[in-house]
């Protein structure tokens, strides 16, 4: 679904992303790791027309989508979160999500389906109970579930996820991960999931990519990357 080939970002003389290329199939949940500053955020946004490529090209179901905007990606089904949590705090949590079905859905909705269908993302991720409380009253962890379901709302076919489990405790991890095993097994939605810290997607991803100064320097099952000797390496025995 998601074609990624030869993907180059560069800042002036620095090169964030450099020549990375990988693919992501239907209803996989792929992660991406690697030590601070290795690209990773820049490579999201490639993808999603933040920053667009400098080379390279993104298909996504077999058309182009490298240089488009951002918006126009999102419609076409490319949906992600940032790693710094973007709720609307003085909106509630309906007010936030509807903002997915109204404004990053290509499909046609009347303000009443809209509405329906921000509910029903806002249930499947469990904040039913929270739907009209000001995303400013709700924890850390809340609010993700929110970003969660605003970015549901948008029908997605792929989700991009930033780090969304920065920040959380374990018994938090576990139920957000929950929920994003969920949106691929109940949606067939495919995940491509950028955490710091491998130990919280080692159990839900089926394969990890890894990024170390702007280069892929390793891909495969999670088990198998985190034994890998440059992956190791790049992390400097750190929290692998
Ligand atoms: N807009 C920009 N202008 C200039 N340099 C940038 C820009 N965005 C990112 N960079 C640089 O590109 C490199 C990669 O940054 P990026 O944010 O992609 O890393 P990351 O892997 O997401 O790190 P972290 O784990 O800290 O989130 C860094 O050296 C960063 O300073
Ligand atoms: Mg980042």
């Amino acid at each position: 679904m998601l074609e990624v080939s030869g993907v180059t970002k560069s800042f002036g003389g620095l090169v964030a992303v450099d020549d990375v290329s990988f693919s992501i199939g239907d209803a996989e949940i792929v992660g991406l790791i690697g030590p601070n500053g290795a690209g990773k955020t820049t490579l999201f946004n490639t993808i999603t027309g933040v920053d667009p490529p400098s080379d390279g090209s993104v298909t996504f179901d077999g058309a182009s989508i490298a240089g488009r905007k951002p918006n126009k990606i999102c419609r076409r089904g490319v949906v992600r979160t940032f790693q710094i949590v973007r709720t609307f705090d003085e909106s509630t949590v309906l007010e936030n999500v509807r903002t997915g079905a109204v404004f990053g859905s290509s499909r046609d909705r009347s303000t009443d389906e809209a509405t329906e269908h921000a509910r029903e993302a806002i249930e499947f991720v469990g904040l039913g109970a929270e739907a009209e409380t000001p995303a400013s009253e709700l924890t850390m962890a809340q609010r993700k579930h929110v970003e969660l379901a605003r970015a549901l709302a948008c029908d997605p076919e792929l989700l991009l996820l930033d780090e969304i489990g920065s920040g959380l405790t374990p018994t938090e991890i576990e139920e957000l991960t929950d929920t994003i095993e969920r949106i691929r097994d109940e949606r067939g939605i495919s995940v491509f999931w950028i955490e710091h810290v491998v130990d919280a997607i080692m159990g839900t991803t089926d394969r990890l990519l890894v990024l170390n100064e702007g280069s892929l320097i390793a891909e495969g099952e999670p088990a198998a990357i985190r034994e890998d000797e440059r992956v190791l390496e790049a992390y400097l025995g750190g929290a692998v």
